[in-house]
C-alpha cells in the first residue's frame, strides 16, 4: 500500500531510511518482501510499519489479519497507479482503475459474462487439447535434451490458453509471426511492469525518464493498439458476414464486449485496455502458479480464479497423470525472485518418466 504524503508525524513504526531517498535500497534487489519483513521484526512493525521512498509514503503490513482487514475495506480499494501501468494502459483496464463507476461494471461484465460458469465450461475442451499438446512438447524435449525446462513449456501453454479465451485464437509460437510478436508484447510488459522506476517516488526525475520506462512503454503500447486493433476489425468483419449471429456460450471475450458495446459505452480504446490486460494477467500468473503463488483478496481479488484454478488443477493432473517426476542433477532450488509476481529464481528442470506406453 502507498499513499503520496501521508505527512511525516505518525503513530505507525518504521525506519527513516536515507535523507530524501528514504528506504530505496530495499527495492532495488529482488528480494524486497524479505528485507522488509526482516526490517518489520526489528521494529516490532509486523501489524503495519510505515516508510518512504522519495515523496511516496509506504504502509505495509506482515500480519495476515491486518493486511486481510485492509484489501477488504473500501478505503483501500485503489491501486497507485505506477507510470508503466499508466502508460501500458492499465488505467483504463481492471488492475489500475480507481474504485468507481467504470471499474465496478468491468467488474459486473467479468463476474457476468467473462467469467461465467458456462463460458468456463465452453473452454474445457481447449484447456485439455492445450495440456495434451504439452504432454508433447515435454516428450519431444525430454528426446532431444534429456530433460525439461517447466516454465517454457507452462508458459506457452497459458500464452495459448489465454489467447483462445480472449481472441478465439491458436498459434504456434515457433513458427507463426503473430504467434511470437505477441510473445514479445507480453514479455516485455512483464519486463516494464516489474521494474523499480525511480519516476514514480522522485517526480523531479520524472521528465527525464533516465531509465526509459516511459520510451519503452509508449513504443510497446503502439505495437499493442494494431496487433488488438486488427483482431477487434477482424471480429467486426466476422460478425457482419455472419449478421451479428454469435455463439453466446462459444464466443470469445471480443465477441463479449462487442455484444455489450454500446449497453456498456465502451470505446474502442477502452476494449484494447481491457483485452490487452485480460491477456497479459492471463499468461504468467497460470504458469507460476503451477510453481508457487496466490489470488489476493478483498474488493480487487482476481476475477479469473474460478478459469485459472479449472486451468491449473486440468493440467497438474494431466502432467501427474502422464509422467513421474524426477528432479534433475542440480535438484529443486527453491529460492525466489521478486519480479511482478513472485517467481523461482531458477529455472525448475525436470526429468520425466512416461507413466504408460
Ligand atoms: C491462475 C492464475 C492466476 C493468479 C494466481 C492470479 C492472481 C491475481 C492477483 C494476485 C491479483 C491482484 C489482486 C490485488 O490487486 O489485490 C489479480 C488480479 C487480476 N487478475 Fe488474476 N490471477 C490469475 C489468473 C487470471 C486470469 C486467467 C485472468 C484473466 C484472463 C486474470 C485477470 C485479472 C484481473 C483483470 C485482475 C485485476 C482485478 C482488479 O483489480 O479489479 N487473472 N490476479
Amino acid at each position: 500500500m502507498s499513499r503520496a504524503c501521508l505527512g511525516s508525524k505518525t503513530a505507525i513504526p518504521g525506519p527513516s531510511g536515507l535523507p530524501v531517498l528514504g528506504l530505496v535500497f530495499a527495492f532495488t534487489g529482488s528480494l524486497t518482501h524479505r528485507v522488509l519483513d526482516k526490517i518489520s521484526q526489528s521494529f516490532k512493525a509486523a501489524q503495519l510499519m510505515a516508510f518512504s521512498i522519495g515523496l511516496t509514503r509506504f504502509i505495509i503490513s506482515s500480519n495476515p489479519e491486518t493486511a486481510k482487514e485492509i484489501l477488504s475495506s473500501s478505503a483501500f480499494a485503489d491501486r497507485p497507479v505506477k507510470e508503466s501501468a499508466y502508460e501500458l494502459l492499465f488505467h483504463r483496464a481492471m488492475g489500475f482503475n480507481p474504485y468507481g463507476e467504470y471499474w465496478r461494471n468491468l467488474r459486473r461484465i467479468s463476474a457476468n459474462h467473462l467469467f461465467s460458469p458456462k463460458r468456463i465450461a465452453s473452454f474445457g475442451q481447449f484447456r485439455r487439447m492445450i495440456g495434451i499438446e504439452m504432454i508433447k512438447e515435454i516428450m519431444g524435449s525430454m528426446e532431444k535434451n534429456g530433460e525439461v525446462e517447466v516454465k517454457r513449456v507452462l508458459h506457452l501453454g497459458s500464452l495459448n490458453n489465454v489467447m483462445m479465451s480472449v481472441f478465439g485464437k491458436c498459434y504456434d509460437f515457433s513458427e507463426n509471426e503473430d504467434g511470437s510478436e505477441l510473445e514479445g508484447l507480453v514479455s516485455e510488459g512483464y519486463k516494464l511492469l516489474g521494474i523499480f522506476n525511480w519516476s514514480d517516488h522522485f517526480p523531479v526525475m520524472g521528465w527525464l525518464d533516465l531509465q526509459g520506462v516511459r520510451t519503452r512503454c509508449r513504443e510497446l503500447v503502439a505495437r499493442v493498439n494494431v496487433f488488438v486493433e486488427k483482431i477487434i476489425a477482424e471480429h467486426r468483419l466476422k460478425r457482419t458476414e455472419n449478421e451479428g449471429v454469435v455463439d453466446e456460450s462459444s464466443g470469445d471475450f471480443v465477441d463479449v464486449l462487442l455484444d455489450l458495446e454500446k449497453e456498456n459505452r465502451l470505446s474502442d480504446s477502452d476494449m484494447i485496455a481491457v483485452l490487452w490486460e485480460m491477456i497479459f494477467r492471463g499468461t504468467d500468473t497460470v504458469a507460476i502458479l503451477l510453481e508457487l503463488a496466490p489470488f489476493g483478496a478483498g474488493r480487487r481479488v482476481c476475477p479469473g480464479k474460478a478459469i485459472g484454478l479449472a486451468t491449473v488443477q486440468l493440467w497438474l493432473a494431466q502432467l501427474l497423470q502422464n509422467f513421474k517426476w524426477v528432479a534433475s542433477e542440480n535438484g529443486v532450488d527453491l529460492s525466489e525472485c521478486l519480479k511482478l509476481s513472485l517467481e523461482m529464481k531458477r529455472l525448475l528442470v525436470y526429468k520425466t518418466v512416461p507413466r504408460v506406453c
